[in-house]
C-alpha cells in the first residue's frame, strides 16, 4: 500500500470509531487545571534534593508551579548553635525551585517548633533577657531573610501565634518577655523582614484557622500591624483538616474575613489525615506519644490501614479533597495559592503525627506516585462548573 493510502485508511479507521472508543484527551496536570486561578503548590521533602530523586523532582515539575520547603529553612536547621549558620540546604532548595520556573517560598522565620532553644535559654539553662532574646531574633531574621533575598518570592514570617481562644498563645515561651500582648514581637518581625527584603511578600500563617474564634486573632494582628503602616502581605490557612471537619461553610467563613482585610489568602499546607482521632477536630501536642498507646491492642484501632488502603476509603478521602477543593474553586478569586503539605503519602507528616508510625493516606499521590482518585476528582472540578 502506498503511503498516502494507508494514512486516508488510518484517518478513516479513526473517524469510525465509536466515540468510547475514541482517545481520552489527557488530563491536564494541576497546574495547568487552575491557571490564571491561583498557584498550585507542595512542600518539598529535602531528601528529594538530596538524594537526586528523579521520579519525585519530576512529578513536582510536571504538576506544581510553587514550592514550600518541608523543614529546612525553619530555625534549627539554618540557625543550630549560637555560631553556626547553614544556608546550604535551603540554597539547594532555591537552586531546584529557579532552575525549574517554581516560585519558592521561605518557611518560616518565626516560630515555637524547631527552633533552637538558645534563643531563650543562656547555656547554663538560665533565661535570657529580652534583650538579649531580642537580638538573637533580629539577627537571625536580618541575615536569613538578607541571604535569601531575591530567592524567594515571600516569607511566612510569624507561624503559629495565635491561640484557639483568639488571644496570642501563652505556652510556647515567647509570652514571657511580652507578657499578655506579643503585639511587638510580631511588629519587630515584620519590620525587620521588610527591611531586609523589601521586594519579598510577607506572611502570617496559623492552623485551625476554620475555628472563628481563632480568626478573630488572626484579623486583629493583620489589622494591628496595618494600623501601625507595618507590611503584611498575605495570610495562609495551613489546611492540616480531617474527613469530618472542618465544615465547607466554617473555610468560607474564614476565606471572606481574611480577604475582607485586603490581603492574600492562601491554603498554604493542605492534607487529609483520614485515620482515627484526626477525625473530629485536630489533635495537637504529643500526648498520643505515651509508649503504653503504641502497643498492638491501641495500633490496631489508630492503625487501621497498615497493610493497604480500602478502596471504599480511598473514594471517601476522594470526595473529601473534591468537597474542599470545590469550596476553594467557589472563592477563586480570593484565592492566591494552594499548596499540599507533601508530594505523596509515603513522604507526608502525618505518618508520624499526631500518633507516631501509622500509615496515612492525606495526599493526593500515592507511594508510588501514582495519581490518586482525589486527584482526578479535583483536577475535573473546573470543567464540571
Ligand atoms: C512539619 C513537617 O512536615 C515535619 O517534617 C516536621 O517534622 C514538623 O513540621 N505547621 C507548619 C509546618 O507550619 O512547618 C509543619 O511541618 C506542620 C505544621
Amino acid at each position: 500500500m502506498k503511503h498516502s493510502t494507508l494514512l486516508l485508511s488510518i484517518i478513516l479507521s479513526l473517524l469510525a470509531l465509536p466515540s468510547s472508543a475514541q482517545v481520552k484527551p489527557a488530563e491536564p496536570t494541576l497546574k495547568e487545571a487552575f491557571a490564571g486561578q491561583f498557584l498550585v503548590g507542595v512542600a518539598v521533602s529535602h531528601s528529594f534534593i538530596e538524594r537526586n530523586n528523579t521520579p519525585c523532582l519530576n512529578l513536582i515539575c510536571e504538576q506544581f508551579n510553587a514550592v514550600s520547603p518541608e523543614d529546612v529553612m525553619k530555625p534549627e536547621t539554618i540557625h543550630p548553635a549560637p555560631s553556626v549558620w547553614n544556608f546550604g540546604k535551603g540554597d539547594a532548595y532555591c537552586k531546584f525551585a529557579s532552575d525549574h520556573g517554581l516560585k519558592a517560598l521561605g518557611h518560616t522565620l518565626m516560630w515555637h517548633n524547631q527552633t533552637p532553644d538558645f534563643f531563650w535559654l543562656n547555656e547554663d539553662g538560665s533565661v535570657r533577657t529580652k534583650e538579649q532574646m531580642q537580638a538573637t531574633l533580629v539577627e537571625y531574621v536580618e541575615k536569613t531573610v538578607t541571604h535569601f533575598a531575591g530567592k524567594v518570592y515571600a516569607w511566612d514570617v510569624v507561624n503559629e501565634f495565635i491561640s484557639e481562644e483568639g488571644g496570642y498563645r501563652n505556652d510556647k515561651g515567647w509570652e514571657k518577655y511580652y507578657p499578655g500582648n506579643l503585639d511587638e514581637l510580631v511588629c519587630l518581625a515584620f519590620e525587620t523582614a521588610h527591611r531586609c527584603a523589601p521586594n519579598a511578600e510577607l506572611y502570617y500563617n496559623d492552623y485551625n484557622m476554620w475555628r472563628q474564634t481563632k480568626v478573630d486573632g488572626v484579623v486583629r494582628l493583620v489589622k494591628m500591624l496595618q494600623s501601625k503602616g507595618i507590611r503584611i502581605d498575605g495570610v495562609g490557612i495551613q489546611a492540616h483538616w480531617g474527613l469530618n471537619y472542618p465544615s465547607t461553610h466554617d473555610i468560607e467563613t474564614t476565606i471572606d474575613r481574611l480577604h475582607a482585610l485586603g490581603v492574600k489568602v492562601m491554603i498554604t499546607e493542605f492534607d487529609i489525615d483520614m485515620l482515627p482521632f484526626s477525625k473530629e477536630g485536630q489533635m495537637t501536642g504529643k500526648a498520643m506519644y505515651d509508649p503504653a498507646l503504641q502497643r498492638d491492642e491501641f495500633m490496631r484501632y489508630l492503625n487501621p490501614y497498615a497493610d493497604e488502603l480500602p478502596a471504599s476509603v480511598d473514594q471517601e478521602v476522594a470526595d473529601r479533597y473534591e468537597q474542599i477543593m470545590r469550596t476553594i474553586w467557589g472563592r477563586r478569586d480570593k484565592i492566591a495559592r494552594v499548596t499540599f503539605w507533601g508530594l505523596h503519602d509515603g513522604v507526608s507528616w502525618k505518618n508520624n503525627y499526631p500518633i507516631p508510625n501509622r500509615k496515612n493516606y492525606p495526599l493526593i499521590f500515592d507511594r508510588k506516585l501514582q495519581k490518586k482518585k482525589a486527584f482526578h476528582q479535583i483536577i475535573s472540578i473546573p470543567t464540571k462548573n
